[in-house]
């Protein structure tokens, strides 16, 4: 499958490449949402840029008025892309056009071979039910357009208007072609509208759902996929570690980054144990060394219970100094885990970080000399629950900050809905990844909403199994 590039900023981002090429596409949208400047666009790019001809077929405006029109709002000479047969306008009656379309050899298909076409606009279908009045008559002839612009392989763009009172009724039309675009214009934040376009459907390639805004700029339509891609440059990518569940694995290109921040945004009603103890596993199973904060809702044993679904001895760990605990609630251990177990439940806040870091930094900073890397978990909820937003938003700075010179990797698990708008919008921006895990309904969904490498997920649906990691998404 080969995708024809439409040359519009964003839009073959949301298209996945581009059009499949051959594609019959209707472009519909209400007056002055952008129609005719998306449909020039798509063929002054294709003869420009990809040396692909294209006819631009219009009903209203005279190629003069077009030409003058494109010229000085965005700087486009297709007058000259004309001379040099690279773009055709053509201007003539919509029933003379579905004459000529339903003729053999007709006016249409000369110009598609004399200019040897590759793309085609038709400015706008809406006219053809004009021009054959009877419903019938009207399918007849829409069929047959689509047709010969298959038949001629033409990636074309249909544009439709779309009123008010027609946006409820799908028209036949948009069931026959292969894709639909949806440009409108809404209400955005107080006295102002947003554009938004939105792709309905596309055979033969995923879409980016979800409605995407434009703007106007001197160089056309430019469309901003929404939770749009910034890589982050700063990060080495290349030393991963998986998280033991397939598909976040692929979408993060091997794994959570090592040296990285990345939080797991909850609500309580999610189950995020097995994704925690998969990435856990992996961690541990890379050979990393691991500092935990124990849940204000687990114990160590239910660390230990998760882990062995996941073929790791807790105990062997513990044994080793491989793994440390940080406890807040005075609960009790056994005598083996003294060494590995840093109280913290009579503390408080100023005199929090100096002690686990007297404890734990030697240790660290030896083992980190000799190569060895760590991973830390935090559970921001029990942090927050115990010392307040106001520790939890100075606390986290001073721990990413330390992470990112010594290189540790740190997953956090937070509810940004408890969490004032304020910090939570901090933790966000601190941190390389975000996976959100909630429960909507009969249904858990996971999406990864921020990520080093720039890649942002669809919501996917987090489905149990009973294989490792016992969770898929879907
Ligand atoms: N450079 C620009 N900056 C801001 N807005 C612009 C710019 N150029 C065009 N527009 C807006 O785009 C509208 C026209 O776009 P266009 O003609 O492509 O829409 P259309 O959907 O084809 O409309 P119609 O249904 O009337 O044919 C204008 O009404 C204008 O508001
Ligand atoms: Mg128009």
């Amino acid at each position: 499958m080969s995708y024809v590039s439409t040359g519009i900023a964003g839009l073959d981002n949301i298209l996945n490449g581009g059009i499949p090429a051959g594609n019959t596409v209707i472009l519909e949208g209400a007056p002055g949402t952008g129609k005719t400047t998306l449909g020039v666009q798509f063929l002054y790019h294709g003869a420009l840029e990809k040396n692909e001809p294209g006819i631009y077929v219009t009903f209203e405006e005279l190629p003069n008025q077009i030409y003058q029109e494109m010229k000085s709002a965005f700087g486009w000479d297709l007058r000259s892309l004309e001379k040099r047969d690279m773009i055709r306008v053509v201007c003539l009656s919509p029933e003379t056009f579905l004459d000529q379309m339903t003729e053999p050899n007709g006016l249409v298909e000369q110009i598609i071979r004399q200019i040897g076409s590759k793309r085609l606009v038709i400015d706008s279908i809406s006219l053809f039910k004009l021009a054959a009045p009877a419903v019938d008559g009207h399918r007849k002839s829409f069929y047959s357009v689509r047709n010969i612009l298959r038949k001629f392989a033409q990636t074309s763009l249909l544009l439709q208007e779309q009123s008010a009172e027609q946006s409820a009724v799908i028209p036949f039309e948009n069931y026959v072609v292969d894709g639909v675009i949806r440009l409108a214009m809404k209400g955005h934040l107080q006295n102002y509208r947003k554009r938004t376009l939105e792709v309905l459907k596309m055979r033969g390639t995923r879409i980016f759902e979800g409605e995407h805004q434009y703007k106007f700029t001197g160089e056309g339509i430019h469309v901003v996929p929404a939770l749009s891609m910034v890589e982050d440059k700063v990060v080495n990518l290349e030393q991963t570690t998986p998280t033991g569940i397939a598909r976040l694995d692929q979408l993060l290109q091997g794994g959570i980054p090592d040296g990285t921040a990345f939080l797991i945004d909850t609500n309580s009603k999610a189950n995020h144990k097995y994704m925690l103890a998969s990435i856990f596993a992996s961690q541990l199973k890379a050979g990393k060394k691991v500092v935990s904060l124990i849940s204000s809702l687990g114990t160590v044993q239910d660390v230990e219970n998760g882990l062995s679904l996941f073929d790791i001895s807790l105990k062997r760990h513990i044994r080793n100094r491989e793994i440390f605990f940080i406890e807040h609630f005075k609960r009790p251990y056994p005598a083996e885990y003294a060494d590995v177990i840093i109280d913290v439940s009579d503390l408080n806040n100023e005199e929090y970080k100096p002690v686990v870091r007297e404890k734990l930094s030697p240790i660290m900073a030896e083992s980190i000399s000799r190569g060895e890397k760590w991973f830390v978990y935090y559970d921001l909820n029990t942090v927050f629950s115990q010392r307040g937003s106001q520790f939890v938003s100075r606390f986290f700075a001073e721990e990413i900050a330390t992470a990112k010179a010594y290189g540790l990797t740190v997953v956090t698990l937070c509810n940004f809905a408890e969490m004032e708008g304020e910090v939570a919008s901090y933790l966000e921006r601190s941190c390389h990844g975000v996976i959100k895990t909630w429960v909507d309904g009969n249904y858990q969904y996971l999406q990864l909403t921020k990520s080093p490498n720039g890649v942002i997920s669809e919501p996917m649906i987090v489905e149990s199994s009973n294989q490792m990691p016992y969770v898929s998404l879907v």
